[in-house]
């Protein structure tokens, strides 16, 4: 990935950042976008430097399409425009249905779809006048199972599957290829939020009887954002354990 430029949403923790330094690894140069957490995304650049990588970290809320389109153009003017887009950033907000108020469902879709769309549009451009490029969202198992207490962040995630699909027919032909990966269960601080008998049902329901780690992700995204993955396009990758056979 030597002289390619990644772009990872949510890079400055957990899978995003794991994926960051993957890429990075691989002789990618990366710039990360982060919410809120300015320590979190200076010590993430600071590892991708000191791996050999140019690295840049921006705050920028991806749910709003006008940051993420200023974030895109200040990647282009101080890394090169990008070859990669990652789509990691999302929230939950659980509850059930009959508790979720509204605001609660739009605010998961506004991040975690939405905000997948705006760093789409706003880097399709460049790569389509390129003819080459690699987009990977990631969705998550409960996008494709459901999950009680998750109707917003299932349908979001879900919604990411149809994206993927659709973008992934329209810039086919321009050699741009489109996929997304479903996790299970993985340790971050989203899952360590989780109440432990919650995290402990849901870790009996993995036929692997573990929970996956950021570098499991990591390496799934690693191969479809590489060379070797160029006549996969419109898939979704599980890296699960085993919990959605
Ligand atoms: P995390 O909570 O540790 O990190 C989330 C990242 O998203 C942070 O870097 C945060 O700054 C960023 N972010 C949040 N809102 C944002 C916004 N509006 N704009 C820009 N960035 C924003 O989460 P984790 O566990 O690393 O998850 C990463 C992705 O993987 C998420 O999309 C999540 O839904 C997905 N996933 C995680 C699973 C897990 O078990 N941890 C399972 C399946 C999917």
């Amino acid at each position: 990935m030597k002289g390619r430029v990644a772009l990872v949403t949510g890079g400055s923790r957990g899978i995003g950042r794991a994926i960051a330094l993957k890429l990075s690894s691989l002789g990618a140069d990366v710039a990360i976008l982060y919410a809120g957490r300015e320590d979190a995304a200076r010590e993430a650049v600071g590892l991708l430097e000191r791996q050999g990588s140019r690295a840049l970290a921006i705050q920028c809320d991806v749910s709003d399409y006008r940051q993420a389109e200023a974030a895109v153009k200040q990647v282009a003017e101080t890394l090169g425009n990008v070859d990669i887009l990652i789509n990691n950033a999302g929230i939950v907000r659980d509850a059930l249905a009959m508790r979720m108020s509204p605001e609660d469902f739009a605010a998961v879709v506004d991040v975690n779809l939405n905000g997948a769309f705006h760093m789409i549009r706003a880097c399709l451009p460049a790569l389509v006048r390129r003819r080459s490029g690699r987009i990977v969202n990631i969705t998550s198992v409960a996008g494709l199972m459901g999950n009680a207490g998750q109707a917003n962040y299932a349908s979001s995630k879900a919604g990411l599957v149809g994206l993927t699909k659709a973008i992934a027919r329209e810039v086919a032909s321009r050699g741009i290829t489109v996929n997304a990966v479903a996790p299970g269960f993985i340790e971050t601080d989203m899952t360590g939020s989780m109440a432990p008998a919650t995290l402990e049902k849901g870790i009996s329901a993995v036929p692997m009887g573990r929970i996956g780690s950021v570098e499991d992700v990591a390496n799934a995204v690693a191969f479809l954002a590489g060379d070797g993955a160029g006549y996969i396009t419109g898939c979704v990758l599980k890296v699960d354990g085993g919990m959605y056979i």
